[in-house]
């Protein structure tokens, strides 16, 4: 408990990188310290999701605008915060629950009350002279994250040149993060080589900075992703894995997954056999919204199928929602979850679906969004979590870099454990 209390809270409309509004909020205590903290956005949203809150105002960026958010911090929760103790995150948390009243935080706006979670947290961890992994880490065993960096984008983050959203290399041997965004950056590198060469059409930069190429195939960016990696004098799945995001919601209509690309449309049994072709003939040991959000039946076989040899991740799947992630749990749908703090709202909320995950014997990626600003909250966040992966988006782009350059630093100026003393977090590495 702390004497120094929460005097005040502002919020400002900003914009996030896809030039988009977003929040950032500055709190300030009665001591007079002060800290912020800035909201992200996504585009491929799952339904389950709390709900950002938009103005609807054609006038103003689209109808996109948040100031009724901004509003809401400004007035009500500014008034609900005032007095109380910063290092008591469940309480605030749930003022900021109760205040808002609804089950997906729409009257507020989770962007809104995101925030106020944020800074709050921020707040406190200056207030204890703590760095925020370490304060936010309480009981857990901070690591420093294994990052799965984006290299190749299709679906919605790339003006559906492909259906699959995210081909992601995984740097899982690399002995330091310096060293893994080494690779990384060469992977990146011989990827825009490799398409050169081929003769591929770029739709332009992708909304997480990769590269968004109009290949034939989907596999055609999985065979490009494998040979950028030995380009890159690197070894595809002894040194270097492969993630997808597949974000299937985002081409599944009427029972079928669609690959307009490739001309063909698939029942859930046929694209589960096209995913584990995938697995055996490529590096893949991460495979992220594999099927529809709401295919509550066909995901327990992905994960029987697919399982032991990868992590089998929910994102639109989960939202961070601990009620999903309960079924989800229960039912054997996936052994992984995809962390997006403001798919739920709040800090303890995220951090309730994290513990929730290691207790099953699940994994976590604490994941940004594709629209992102340039706070690297989330970096702390990874670290804190103990679960070992951070996904992020590429390499090109300041909002991604602000995550890595944080890790980078803090890499060398600290004692924090590498990934690899986390094993079982990680993704399944491929047999030799
Ligand atoms: P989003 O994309 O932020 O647009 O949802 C990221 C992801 O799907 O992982
Ligand atoms: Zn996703």
């Amino acid at each position: 408990m702390s004497k120094h209390t929460i005097q005040s809270i502002r919020a400002f409309e900003i914009l996030d990188s896809r030039g988009r509004p977003t929040l950032e909020a500055h709190l300030a205590l009665s001591n007079g310290l002060t800290a912020t903290a800035q909201v992200p956005s996504g585009a491929s949203t799952g339904l389950s999701e709390a709900h950002e809150l938009r103005d609807q105002d054609p006038a103003s960026h689209r109808g996109l605008g948040v100031l009724r958010a901004v509003h809401h911090v400004n007035t009500r929760i500014n008034a609900a915060l005032q007095g109380l103790d910063p290092l008591a995150q469940p309480h605030i948390d749930e003022t900021l629950i109760a205040l808002d009243g609804t089950p997906n935080k729409s009257r507020l706006g989770a962007n809104a009350i995101l925030a106020a979670s944020c800074a709050t947290a921020r707040a406190a961890a200056l207030l204890t002279g703590q760095p925020l992994w370490q304060y936010l880490s309480g009981p857990r065993r901070p690591v420093l994250p294994l990052p799965m960096v984006n290299i190749l984008s299709g679906g919605l983050h790339a003006a559906h040149a492909m259906e699959f959203q995210d081909f992601l290399a995984i740097p899982h041997a690399a002995p330091s993060f310096a060293e893994a965004m080494r690779w990384i950056t060469s992977i990146h590198h011989s990827a825009r080589l490799l398409l050169e060469a081929d003769g591929a059409y770029f739709t332009g930069g992708a909304d997480e900075g990769g590269w968004g190429p109009k290949l034939p195939t989907n596999e055609a960016a999985l065979s490009l992703l494998t040979r950028a990696i030995e380009h890159a004098g690197l070894k595809p799945g002894l040194e270097v894995t492969i993630a997808l995001d597949v974000a299937s919601s985002h081409f599944f209509r009427d029972g079928l997954y669609h690959l307009h690309s490739e001309g063909r449309s698939l029942a859930a049994p046929e694209f589960i056999d096209l995913l584990d072709r995938w697995c055996r003939n490529y590096p893949v040991v991460s495979i992220e919204d594999g099927l529809d959000q709401s295919a509550w039946d066909s995901w327990p076989s992905l994960t029987a199928r697919l399982g032991s040899r990868s992590q089998i991740i929910g994102d639109d799947f989960l939202t961070t929602n601990p009620q999903r992630l309960t079924r989800a749990i229960a039912e054997q749908s996936a052994n992984a979850v995809l962390v997006k703090m403001n798919q739920i709202g709040t800090l303890t909320e995220t951090f309730a679906v994290i513990d929730q995950a290691r207790s099953a014997g699940w994994r976590a990626v604490i994941s940004a969004r594709s629209g992102e600003t340039e706070d690297s909250f989330l970096t702390d966040l990874a670290i804190a979590s103990g679960m070992a992966q951070l996904k992020v988006g590429s390499i090109t782009r300041s909002e991604r870099l602000a995550k890595y350059n944080r890790a980078l630093v803090l890499e060398q100026t600290t004692a924090l454990p590498h990934w690899s003393t986390s094993p079982a977090q990680l993704p399944p590495i491929p047999e030799r």
